[in-house]
Formats: structure tokens, sequence, C-alpha cells
């Protein structure tokens, strides 16, 4: 109720999701705030408290720069979770790892599947894509866990993809031997880029099995740190110019180094990925 309240007192209805962390609560006695993060007079959360954008709160929705370092106070971050806990304790937060797949005899841990599924599916003749029961539609499956905007780009990429490009997705599905699943309605969705499960969940030789994974799923993808370094900005292989050209505006990209890739469908690190569905002219 605060929250509306205090989001009716600025001059514009910024809309936050549903998911969006609670605001205007009061910070609780056993709570300490890091360095960098202050409450209001009252002792209560505002904007300012989690995001180093001057007015948040009046600003219109495309004016809010979310990729931003500062848009969460000290980022960017590599992990969510690390920003969280500045301020809340690791323990009660800790969540189960769901890509954790495959026990220590490398046989699949069936309550892990059906967290996703309604059933678990037969990996050795696995179903056609649109026979896979979900608990949820797959533009949702992962939100419980993963915010809409986990990484960079995440937002940006939950369009409708146009017939071009769909010709581009189909052709590195034949090359790569891999599949890239839209949503229901066409649209690029966590999926799409990411595989659900841990290698060897799926038969590797499967297309819906076939990925990238340099490394175990506990251990996450790694980033060299080389954040906004002109190397990077100086790499054709990037070849920011031609989209910014095609796209007609500027563009900010992640500008840091993937060193090693996991859940992926194909790996970003050397631009496959992204040349499935975006081309980009030579
Ligand atoms: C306790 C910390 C915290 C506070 C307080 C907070 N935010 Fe956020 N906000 C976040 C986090 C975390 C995200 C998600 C960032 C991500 O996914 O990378 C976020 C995302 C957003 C986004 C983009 C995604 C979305 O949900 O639309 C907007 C816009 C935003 N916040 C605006 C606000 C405004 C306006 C206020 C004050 C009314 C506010 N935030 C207060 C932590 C906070
Ligand atoms: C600046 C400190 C701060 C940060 C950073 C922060 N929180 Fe909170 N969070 C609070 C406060 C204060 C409350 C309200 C008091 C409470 O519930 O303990 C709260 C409440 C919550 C609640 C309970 C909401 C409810 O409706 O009961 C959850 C869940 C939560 N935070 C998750 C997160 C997650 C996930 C992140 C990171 C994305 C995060 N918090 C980052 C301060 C913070
Ligand atoms: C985090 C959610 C999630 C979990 C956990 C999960 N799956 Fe899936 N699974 C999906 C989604 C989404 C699809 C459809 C898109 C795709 O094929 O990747 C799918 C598809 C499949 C398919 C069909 C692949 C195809 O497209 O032909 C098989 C087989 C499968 N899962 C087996 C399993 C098994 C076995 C487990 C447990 C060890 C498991 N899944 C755990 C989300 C999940
Ligand atoms: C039950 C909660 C849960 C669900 C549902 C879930 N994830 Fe995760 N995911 C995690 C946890 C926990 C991690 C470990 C890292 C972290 O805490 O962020 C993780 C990590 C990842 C990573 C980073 C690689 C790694 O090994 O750390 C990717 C990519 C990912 N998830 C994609 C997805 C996609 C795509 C979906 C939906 C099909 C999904 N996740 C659904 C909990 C979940
Ligand atoms: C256009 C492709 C694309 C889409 C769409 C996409 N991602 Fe990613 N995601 C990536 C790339 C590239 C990385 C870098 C890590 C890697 O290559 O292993 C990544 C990394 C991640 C990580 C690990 C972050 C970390 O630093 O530990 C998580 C978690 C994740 N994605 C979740 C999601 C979720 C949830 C969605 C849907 C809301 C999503 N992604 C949509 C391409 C994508
Ligand atoms: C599955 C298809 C797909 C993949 C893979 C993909 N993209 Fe995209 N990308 C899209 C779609 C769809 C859009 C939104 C429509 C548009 O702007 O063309 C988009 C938009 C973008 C934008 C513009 C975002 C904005 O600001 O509006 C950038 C930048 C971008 N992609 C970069 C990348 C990079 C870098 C990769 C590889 C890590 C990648 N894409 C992988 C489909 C994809």
């Amino acid at each position: 109720m605060l929250f509306c309240l205090l989001l009716a007192t600025s001059g514009h209805a910024l809309e936050l999701s549903s998911r969006h962390h609670p605001v205007a609560v009061a910070i609780p006695e056993s709570m300490t705030l890091p360095d960098g993060m202050r409450a209001d007079d009252k002792g209560r959360l505002t904007c300012a408290t989690c995001h180093g954008i001057e007015d948040l709160e009046d600003k219109r929705r495309e004016d809010i720069d979310v990729e931003a370092e500062d848009f969460l106070r000290g980022g960017p971050w590599k992990k969510l979770d690390a920003f969280c806990f500045q301020c809340h304790d690791e323990k009660p937060y800790q969540r189960l790892n769901i890509h954790v797949q495959l026990d220590e005899k490398g046989a699949p841990r069936e309550e892990t599947c059906n967290y996703c599924h309604r059933e678990t599916p037969d990996r050795e003749h696995p179903p056609e894509r649109d026979e896979v029961e979900l608990r949820l539609p797959v533009e949702r499956i992962c939100l419980g866990c993963h915010l809409k905007t986990p990484h960079l780009n995440a937002l940006a990429h939950s369009r409708k993809v146009e017939e071009k490009m769909l010709e581009n997705i189909q052709a590195a599905e034949k090359e790569h031997g891999i599949i890239l699943p839209l949503d229901g309605k066409g649209h690029v969705t966590c999926v799409t880029c990411h595989s659900p499960h841990e290698k060897g969940v799926i038969d590797p030789q499967h297309p819906a099995g076939r990925q990238t994974a340099d490394r175990g799923v506990e251990e996450g993808p790694e980033y060299l740190p080389s954040r906004w370094s002109p190397i990077y900005q100086a790499d054709k292989e990037e070849r920011l110019p031609e989209l910014e050209k095609k796209l007609g505006r500027p563009v900010t990209l992640q500008y840091r180094r993937l060193a090693a890739e996991v859940l992926m469908r194909l790996p970003a690190r050397d631009g496959s990925l992204c040349r499935a569905c975006h081309s980009f002219d030579d």
C-alpha cells in the first residue's frame, strides 16, 4: 500500500513488475545497510537506497537505463544474490540449484525434473517439443527463481522474431544440430538461448541435448573482469557499429568477456549464439 502511495505522489505512474522488491518498507533493527546505501529519514527503503539513478521514480520507463552500472548500487553485479546478501542473511535465501540434475552416478534426479515438467520425460526418446508438458508456460517457467532481467539485454530479447530472423534461426538449428525454441507466441525466451538441462540429461547427440558447457552447473559461467575495456570496443569481432547501423540507434553490449559458459545452446563467447539470429554484414 505504502508502495502505491509513494508512486502516486510522483508525476508518472511508473509501474514496477509484481516481482519487484518491496519499497517504502521499514528496515528492521536486525538489518544493517551496507556502506553507500541509505534509508530515508523514517528508516525505510526508497528507490535511491538500491538504485544509483537519480529521481528514478519520476522517470519514464523508456528513459531508464537498466543497464547502467549503478542501476543497482555498487554494480554491475555478477550475481544478483550478492547484491541481496548485502542486506539479507545468506542462509534463508539460499536457493535450490535446479540445474544440478544428475547424481554422482550420472543418473537423473527425478525430483528436479518434476519441478518444471508435469511428468519426467523419456530421456532415451525425447518427446517432440509440442508434447513437452511443463508446469507453467515456457516463458514463465524460469521466473520464479530468476528475474526477468537476469542480465543485460535479457529483457530486450523477449521480443517477437521477424520472418527474416526466423529463417536465420532455422538455418542455425540445422547447421549446428541444436534447437532454439521460441515461446508459444514466437518470442525469444530464456530457453531459446539457454538449455534448462545439465549437460548429459538429454543425449548429447539429440538437438535438445547438444549444448555448450565449459564448466559444471554448480560453478556457473565465468567472466573476465575487463569491463568497459578499450580492447573490447576496438574488437571488430563484436561488430557493434554494424548492429547500431541496422537498428538505427546506439547499443550497449555487455562489456565483459566470457571466459567459460554453461547451459548455453551455442557459445556466446565467439559470437555463434548471436549469429544464429542476427546477421551482420561482413
Ligand atoms: C531493495 C532494493 C530495491 C529498492 C528499494 C528498489 N529497487 Fe528497483 N530493482 C531492484 C532490483 C534487485 C531490481 C532487478 C534488477 C535486475 O534484475 O538486474 C530492480 C529493478 C527495477 C526496475 C527494472 C525492472 C522492473 O521491475 O521494472 C525498475 C524500473 C526499478 N527497479 C525501479 C525502482 C523504483 C522506481 C523504486 C522506488 C519506488 C525501486 N526500484 C526501489 C531493487 C530495488
Ligand atoms: C538495501 C537493503 C536490501 C537489499 C539490497 C535487498 N533487500 Fe530485500 N528487503 C529489505 C527490507 C528492509 C525488507 C523488508 C523487511 C523484511 O522483510 O525483512 C526486505 C524484504 C524482502 C523480502 C520479503 C518480502 C515480503 O513481501 O515479505 C524478500 C523476499 C526480499 N527482501 C528479497 C530480496 C532479494 C531477492 C534481494 C536482491 C534482489 C533483496 N531482497 C535485496 C532490504 C533489502
Ligand atoms: C528448469 C526447468 C526444467 C527442469 C528442471 C527440467 N526441464 Fe526438461 N525441459 C524444460 C523445458 C523448458 C523444455 C522445453 C524446451 C527444451 O526442449 O529445452 C524441456 C524439455 C525436455 C525434454 C524434451 C527435449 C526436446 O526438446 O526434445 C526432455 C527429454 C527433458 N526436458 C527431460 C528432462 C529431465 C529428464 C529432467 C530432470 C533430470 C528435466 N528435463 C528437468 C525445462 C526443464
Ligand atoms: C528452482 C529454481 C530455479 C528455476 C526454476 C530455474 N533456475 Fe536457473 N538457476 C537456479 C540457481 C539456484 C542457479 C545457480 C546460480 C544462482 O544462484 O543464480 C541457477 C543458475 C542458472 C544459470 C547460470 C548457470 C549456472 O550454472 O549457474 C542459467 C543460465 C540458468 N539458471 C537458466 C535457467 C533457465 C533458462 C530456467 C528456466 C528454464 C531456469 N534457470 C530455471 C535456480 C533456478
Ligand atoms: C539472447 C540470448 C539470451 C537470452 C534470451 C537469455 N540469456 Fe541468459 N545468458 C545469455 C548469455 C550469453 C549469458 C552469459 C553466460 C554464458 O554464456 O554461459 C547468460 C547468462 C545467464 C545467467 C548466468 C548469469 C551469471 O552471471 O551467473 C543466468 C542466470 C541467465 N542467463 C538466465 C536467463 C534467464 C532467466 C533468461 C530469461 C528471462 C535469460 N537468461 C535469457 C544469453 C541469453
Ligand atoms: C534467438 C534469437 C536471438 C539470439 C540468439 C540473439 N538475439 Fe539479439 N535480438 C533478438 C531479437 C528478436 C531482438 C529484438 C528485435 C530487434 O531489435 O531486432 C534482439 C535485439 C538485440 C539487441 C538490441 C537490444 C535493444 O537495445 O533493443 C542487441 C544489442 C542484441 N540483440 C545483441 C545480441 C547479442 C550480443 C547476442 C549474442 C549474445 C544476441 N543478440 C543473440 C534475437 C536474438
